[in-house]
């Protein structure tokens, strides 16, 4: 098992860079997708503090789908350009949304979740997928935590063989 302490006494940086770290050494000498994005999920919910869910949208044709997370049950497919992932994934660029109850079109999967923050992920200009992060208190997210967010993900990107999933 693979144990993560949110350390209250260092800095949010400081805890992103842990997190790569953690990441790299979680995924050491596996390449398997489902297996890699499980765990990336997983140790984000042990390692992120404030949030209500964590996961993986992946592409399929013109949708999202519903790929490995912590949380609630969500919903399963998004189109590209509808919601905060699909408007992400459509953008190609990260949103980070103080107030989804703002957001046009937001979907709701949990009614609980009040901000949000999706990065897309894209292999050599290919889009894969997002990383969704929900939070049950508004403006949860900022822009230490969309550097963090997108480090992580291109710590994952080279480590999952996308093209098998
Ligand atoms: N709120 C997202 C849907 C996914 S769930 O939050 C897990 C959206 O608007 O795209």
């Amino acid at each position: 098992m693979f144990e993560v302490e949110i350390d209250a006494s260092v800095s949010r940086a400081e805890r992103y860079r842990a997190l790569e770290t953690s990441l790299e050494l979680l995924l050491e000498g596996e390449s398997d997708a489902l297996a890699n994005l499980s765990n990336a999920a997983g140790l984000l919910a042990q390692s992120l503090d404030r949030i209500n869910w964590c996961g993986f949208y992946l592409i399929r044709g013109e949708e999202l789908v519903l790929g490995p997370f912590q949380g609630k049950p969500a919903c399963v497919r998004i189109l590209l350009g509808k919601g905060v992932c699909g408007t992400a994934a459509a953008s190609r660029e990260t949103l980070v949304v103080p107030d989804v109850n703002r957001f046009p079109g937001h979907i709701a999967c949990d009614p609980a979740s009040r901000s949000e923050i999706v990065v897309p992920i894209q292999e050599n200009g290919v889009l894969r997928g997002v990383l969704d992060v929900d939070a049950p208190e508004p403006a949860r997210f900022d822009e230490e935590d969309r550097n963090g967010l997108e480090r992580f993900v291109a710590v994952l990107i080279p480590r999952v063989a996308w093209g098998r999933l």
